[in-house]
């Protein structure tokens, strides 16, 4: 089922919870809503299920516009953070509680059950209460009962954030599974980059109502349109950095006490030729910096801390006031104090407006 957002408002008094929104959503298509806390996802989901009535937009499934539908007339399955099962009702029930309302008989209702439910890796477990199971369980149930309808849309709603890591990591690569096998139009509310882009087909990125960028994972991570998306997704964050952009000759540099890096032309083609000269932000991924000795690199910097991750260490440097951080094989052998050179992938180099936080870079996807 497609679905399609236009222009979709929802004020409560003075609080913009969702501004504002344009999105497509493909027939069959996974989709993330990222952001942080507050930033207007789970209001957004609540009006395409119907529980929310816009302040103003429209929502489209297909053709058909939806904003008059109540929930229970727009075929959608549902999974909340809090897995919202009825505690005196068997696990049975639960999963089947959908079909009740619907009056679907007794057998098919068995046989439906029992599919998801074998489907979930609870089949075992239809004749207990919630209160016997795990939270991986309970949240299966939750997950169970939305697919019975099998619906035409599913929305998930931090479906994982009360689970224990080692598990919420299984329980994502289930649902991404599922999404795929089933083929249901999905839409994944979550605050964690890594939910979003180790699952989404697409992710909406929102920040304070806003959307602010929608793309695939790879668009998102390569070219980020703006600083917050920039710095939200990714993760150590990508390093940031107040520079001067200046052309010298026919090239285009980045200067600042400590350094001057003349841009590829790849890059430079880029830039849109209104903010030279200006100063701008220059953003780079920890693991396009890479540590040589002093004065082998684009510049020099005094290592400030190193951080073992395991694979690779984190090493962290002070360029005046700024951190930058490169990620490199470990271990790294090099104290703290030690003055290092930093050599930058410098097609990887990304530049944003210090003051509207957009990309200035054009054509970048
Ligand atoms: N029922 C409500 N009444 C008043 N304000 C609300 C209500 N629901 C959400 N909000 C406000 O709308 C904004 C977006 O909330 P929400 O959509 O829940 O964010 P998210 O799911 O991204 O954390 C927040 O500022 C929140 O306080
Ligand atoms: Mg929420």
């Amino acid at each position: 089922m497609q679905i399609t957002i236009e222009n979709l408002c929802k004020f409560f008094g003075k609080v913009k919870a969702v501004d504002n929104l344009n999105l497509d959503i493909a027939d069959k298509e996974f989709v993330a809503f990222l952001g942080p806390s507050g930033c207007g996802k789970t209001t957004t989901l609540l009006m395409i299920a119907g529980i929310y009535k816009p302040t103003s937009g429209y929502i489209r499934f297909g053709d058909r516009v939806v904003n008059h539908l109540l929930p229970k007339e727009r075929n959608i399955g549902m999974v909340f953070q809090s897995y919202a099962l009825y505690p005196h009702m068997t696990v049975f029930d639960n999963i089947a509680y959908p079909l009740t309302l619907k009056k679907v008989n007794r057998k098919e209702k068995k046989q439906r059950v029992q599919r998801v439910a074998d489907m979930m890796g609870i089949g075992e477990l239809l004749d207990r209460k919630p209160g016997e199971l795990s939270g991986g369980q309970q949240q299966r149930v939750a997950v169970a009962r939305a697919l019975v309808k099998e619906p035409a849309i599913l929305l998930f709603d931090e479906p994982l954030s009360n689970l224990d890591a080692k598990l919420r990591l299984r329980m994502r690569g289930e649902i991404k599974r599922l999404q795929e096998d089933l083929s249901v139009t999905s839409i994944y509310v979550t605050h964690d980059q890594v939910e979003a882009m180790t699952m989404a087909n697409r992710i909406a990125v929102m920040n304070h109502g806003i959307l602010q960028t929608y793309g695939t994972p790879n668009q998102l991570y390569e070219y980020p349109d703006t600083l917050f998306v920039a710095g939200f997704i990714g993760s150590p964050p990508m390093n940031f950095l107040k520079i001067d952009l200046e052309q010298e000759g026919d090239g285009l540099y980045l200067v600042r006490r400590e350094l001057k890096i003349r841009l590829p032309e790849e890059i430079a083609a880029q830039v849109k030729p209104s903010v030279v000269p200006s100063q701008v932000i220059m953003g780079i991924r920890p693991e396009d910096v890479h540590i040589v000795p002093a004065n082998e690199g684009d510049f020099d910097a005094e290592i400030y801390v190193v951080e073992p991750l395991g694979r690779e260490d984190l090493v962290s440097f002070r360029l005046g006031e700024e951190e930058f951080r490169a990620l490199t094989p470990a271990p790294f052998k090099g104290g703290v104090g030690t003055i290092m050179g930093l050599n930058l992938t410098k097609e990887k180099i990304r530049l944003f407006d210090p003051d509207t936080g957009n990309s200035v870079l054009k054509s970048n996807k």
